[in-house]
């Protein structure tokens, strides 16, 4: 639905993304996470044909981003970084505006602003002021825009920026009830919010594309090693060392309490069986023992720590790069 194709934007010297590809398959939520300044809102006004790319192509549902724009246009909802309102307006009027700048005719006007107002729960607030809202209604007015021309393609940057923990959780059961019948980019800064709403992360940094893969799948691949950590209650003064002399067993340290220690061992290894034996052998009673993931925090500070990006890890950006 979405085919990024080597975008190179550049601002006077600065290059703000450099041979950014991906795709985003019809129904599917992409994720698009990076650092500040990292080059997610330059893509996505790309993709919303604001602006154009100086190097490579851009395809939206089957329509070329610089060729046939309007088409574009027509088939994607943006919901910007700051959402595009009229804060005198109340949010009827409004959307009614926004209705007739779209181009839809106006006898669909009315169900459709009854439609999005429904989807996004704005039915309290549809006669107040925008200026009068809190920022999470705002942010739904700022969706029900990008909703209204009922487009296949949603563009999203940072929709839950700024909210608190109840709107960001409203907001994203919100977007994820939209997923199958839309397709959906969404940047984001919060870790957490890409794994719980989307299928697929691309990471971007420096204006480079260095991960796309599900958010399992990125934390599984840049695993060195297997974590797991062991909980007793009542540890042995020497059980350190012991630990350390399995079999597999890379490292051992104690912490974050006395009875707790965190166990590192090679790729492959899994002891946990070995480690339940040697407790209940001991008699040193088995309060906890679980594998440690590495979450996708971990992997994007991984990723995008130095200063030059790492070639992507994904095999088939790597194809086409
Ligand atoms: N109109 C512009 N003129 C000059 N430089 C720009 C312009 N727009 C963006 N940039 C630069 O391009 C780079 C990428 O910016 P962009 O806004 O795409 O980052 P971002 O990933 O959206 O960051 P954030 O998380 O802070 O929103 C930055 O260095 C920014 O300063
Ligand atoms: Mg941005």
């Amino acid at each position: 639905m979405i085919n990024v194709e080597n975008i190179t934007k550049r601002y006077r010297t600065l290059t703000a993304i450099e041979k950014v590809t991906f795709t985003v398959k019809k129904g599917e939520i992409l994720g698009f996470l990076g650092p500040n300044g990292a080059g997610k809102t330059t893509t996505m006004r790309i993709l919303t044909c604001f602006t154009s790319p100086n190097e490579g192509t851009v395809q939206v549902a089957g329509f070329d981003c610089f060729e046939q724009a309007l088409e574009v246009k027509k088939r994607i909802g943006y919901l910007p970084e700051t959402p595009p309102l009229y804060h005198e307006l109340t949010v009827m009027e409004y959307l009614l505006f926004v209705g007739r700048l779209k181009g839809l005719p106006s006898w669909r006007i009315p169900s459709r602003m009854d439609s999005v107002i429904e989807q996004v729960g704005l039915g309290e607030v549809r006669r107040r002021i925008i200026g009068h809202l809190s920022r999470g209604f705002r942010q739904r007015v700022g969706l029900a825009q990008a909703l209204l021309h009922d487009p296949p393609v949603l563009i999203l940057d940072e929709p839950t920026v700024g909210l608190d923990p109840k709107q960001i959780i409203e907001i994203r059961e919100l977007i994820q009830s939209l997923v199958g019948s839309h397709t959906i980019l969404l940047s984001t800064h919060i870790l957490t919010e890409a794994t719980a709403i989307c299928q697929r992360v691309t990471i971007i940094h420096k204006g480079r594309i260095v991960a796309v893969d599900s958010p399992e799948r990125l934390s599984a691949r840049l695993r060195q090693s297997e974590k797991m950590s062991l909980t007793v209650k009542a540890p042995p003064p020497d059980w350190i060392e012991r630990l350390r002399a399995f079999p597999g067993v890379m490292s051992v340290f104690q912490g974050p309490s006395i009875e707790t220690c965190l166990i590192e061992c090679k790729l492959g290894h899994d002891i946990r069986e070995d480690l339940a034996r040697f407790v209940v052998n001991q008699g040193i009673g088995l309060l906890e023992l679980k594998t440690v993931s590495m979450s996708l925090e971990d992997v994007f500070l991984h990723l995008t720590q130095h200063d030059e990006p790492p070639p992507p890890t994904d095999p088939l950006t790597q194809e086409i790069l």
